[in-house]
């Protein structure tokens, strides 16, 4: 089954052709990172705008890649219909909408957060870790996204359960914030990574909910940020412009600091599930997932518990349209939907069984 998936929940303008939902025989996406940059953040009238001029130019180099002459060849559509930006999210249904009018093809809608853990099932280079086969149930899932820092339980293929989210910033977001205070830019994530060149800090950071038992699977990084903001201060930080302002090695400790202990937060919360429910594999997903301190503690961590872990390759784990094409061939296998075609929404906040609050 060979489908062609739209994904433009946020800043990433995607399309990808799937093959039962493991081959990958395109993957085209159009950041908009610069349009995005001077802001310092993701601007959601900016990004429908550059979703409306890119979308059709992302949809024919897909098409191409894939050597589908018409997508009348294809099985099925798929696109992101939720959680996500409202305005960049039409673009994407709408489009997929008009497809689906003119091939006849049915039409999937998908949960960007259920695309993020299919992402963890795609054939690919790059990823580390074990082999998607190695996969077993019951599984236990993390994924950090910009919007999202989710902790869920798969006890097989299509049941989904969430067993804690953020109470306050995502993952991303922290890391974007971080970034910010110490005058890195947007997106914060990969400008921390590479300022933290690689080594754990010196700075002493608060662990939030750490004694938790109540908010064990939960987590809370705006402290972690405050935090972050004191510690630049009392170094000499006076404005925002931390770059002008603080030595750069001070900066590189702090960001290697900050990484440091996001990334033991967010894996001793993955461990803590995967002990509780006798995890047989670990799968962790999402932009944050690309970073390589991030990958390496959760490696060096999980061969030592000897649970098989797998993190897809790093242009798997940030936004794109293959993960869409997956999570639509297991959605569609598990319970083929009534074609949802014209009548398909979209949703700011869907939760991962299905919709539920409207725009
Ligand atoms: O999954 P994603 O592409 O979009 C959402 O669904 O939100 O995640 C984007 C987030 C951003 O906050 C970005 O800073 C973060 O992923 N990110 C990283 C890295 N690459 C992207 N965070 C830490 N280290 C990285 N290398
Ligand atoms: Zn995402």
């Amino acid at each position: 089954m060979r489908i062609l998936a739209l994904e433009t929940s946020c800043d990433e303008t995607a399309a990808a052709v799937v093959e039962n939902g493991r081959r990958i025989l395109s993957n085209v996406v159009a950041s908009q990172m610069e349009h995005h940059a001077r802001f310092g953040g993701i601007y959601p009238e900016v990004a429908s705008r550059q979703h409306v001029l890119s979308i059709d130019g992302v949809v024919a180099q897909a098409l191409a890649q894939a050597q589908v002459e018409t997508v009348a060849d294809l099985d099925a559509l798929a696109v992101t219909c939720g959680p996500g930006l409202v305005g960049s999210l039409m673009v994407g249904v709408n489009a997929a909408k008009g497809i689906s009018l003119t091939s006849g093809l049915p039409l999937i809608g998908v949960n960007h957060l259920a695309g993020h853990i299919h992402s963890l099932w795609l054939e690919a280079d790059g990823a580390v870790g074990c082999p998607a086969a190695d996969l077993a149930w019951p599984m236990v899932i993390l994924i950090v996204s910009g919007g999202h820092t989710d902790l869920v339980l798969m006890q097989d293929c299509g049941q989904v359960r969430v067993l804690g989210g953020t109470l306050d910033d995502a993952a991303g977001e922290a890391f974007d914030k971080v970034a910010r205070v110490l005058g890195l830019g947007f997106p914060g994530g990969p400008a921390i990574q590479k300022t933290a060149e690689r080594r754990a800090g010196t700075f002493a950071l608060p662990y939030p909910l750490q004694h938790d038992e109540e908010h064990r699977f939960a987590f809370s990084f705006s402290g972690l940020k405050t935090a972050m903001l004191h510690q630049a201060r009392a170094a000499g930080l006076k404005t925002e412009d931390a770059s002008a302002q603080l030595p750069t090695q001070t900066i590189r400790d702090l960001a290697a600091s900050f990484q440091a202990q996001a990334a033991s937060i967010l894996l001793d919360r993955m461990e803590t599930a995967a002990q509780a429910f006798d995890a047989a594999s670990v799968g962790l997903c999402g932009g944050v997932s690309a970073n390589a301190w991030l990958r390496a503690e959760a490696l060096r961590r999980f061969a030592q518990l000897g649970i098989p872990l797998r993190i897809p390759p790093l242009a798997l784990c940030t936004d794109n349209a293959a993960m869409i094409g997956a999570a639509a061939f297991r959605q569609w296998h598990s319970a083929p939907p009534a074609d949802e075609g014209l009548e398909l929404d979209v949703y700011a906040r869907m939760p991962l069984s299905g919709p539920s609050s409207g725009t």
